[in-house]
């Protein structure tokens, strides 16, 4: 099998092709010579940074895989809305393609992929719901929009047309009018993500990249660092 590198985008953009093998970066300016005990206080610290750097967009943007129970696996970004109790929270559709996957398989995997600083961590662990009270808690704080948005989107299932949705979010406006309290559909609300590994993975010069991996071992992390 010969591997043909080049992929045409004539289809696309007239007249380019683009070289996928010859596309490669120099990394190098950040180390990772001396890390934490904690994984989550260097996580906050790269967080941090991510967010400052204005070559990231949504820093807290992270790539959910889930894997069903025929051990079919799918990935979608879902946004990081906190950090509590050393698990990592998202909010969605607990009725979605994720939300029936994790039911069937609470393992999951996350991705930060932080490309502009030449970074990524990546987490595997096992989620569960939040409480409904949290839940609710950070429902009320969304905009009137989002929350509207919420009740009428039936996340994941086939939709014959966009003004199917468009309708349905207009009834629900109409239901509970900008400036009610909407309250949280029964069939949203948060995970919680608790890992049992988190790797922080830093570009270097000659591809000698850096990898140290957390594990959990009873209440503690190993720290181990790896071949990049
Ligand atoms: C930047 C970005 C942020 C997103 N954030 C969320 C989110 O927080 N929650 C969510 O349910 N979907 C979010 N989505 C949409 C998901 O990627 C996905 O399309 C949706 O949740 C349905 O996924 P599923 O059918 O695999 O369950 C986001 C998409 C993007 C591109």
């Amino acid at each position: 099998m010969t591997l043909d590198t080049s992929m045409s985008l004539e289809n696309h953009e007239a007249g380019s092709d683009l070289d996928i093998a010859a596309m490669r970066r120099s990394y190098g300016e950040l180390g990772l010579e001396e890390v934490p005990e904690n994984p989550f206080s260097l996580f906050a610290q790269w967080l941090q940074a991510a967010n400052a750097n204005p070559a990231i967009v949504e820093a807290n943007a992270m790539v959910l895989s889930t894997a069903d129970f025929q051990g079919q696996i799918t990935s979608r970004t879902v946004l990081l809305k906190g950090v509590t109790e050393e698990r990592f929270v998202f909010f969605t559709n607990y009725n979605s393609r994720k939300g029936r996957a994790i039911h069937s398989q609470p393992q999951v995997s996350l991705l930060f992929p932080w490309f502009a600083m030449e970074r990524q961590v990546s987490v595997s662990g096992s989620a569960e719901k939040i409480s409904e009270a949290e839940s609710a808690k950070y429902f009320a704080s969304r905009p009137w929009g989002h929350q509207i948005g919420t009740w009428a989107s039936r996340q994941s299932d086939p939709l014959a047309s966009r003004s199917e949705l468009e309708l349905r979010w207009a009834a629900a406006a109409a239901k509970w009018p900008e400036g009610s309290v909407v309250p949280k559909p029964p069939h949203w609300g948060g995970y919680c993500v608790a890992p049992q590994e988190i790797e922080f993975w830093q570009g270097r010069y000659s591809r000698l990249h850096d990898r140290i991996r957390y594990s959990r071992s009873e209440s503690e992390w190993e720290i181990q660092r790896y071949y990049p």
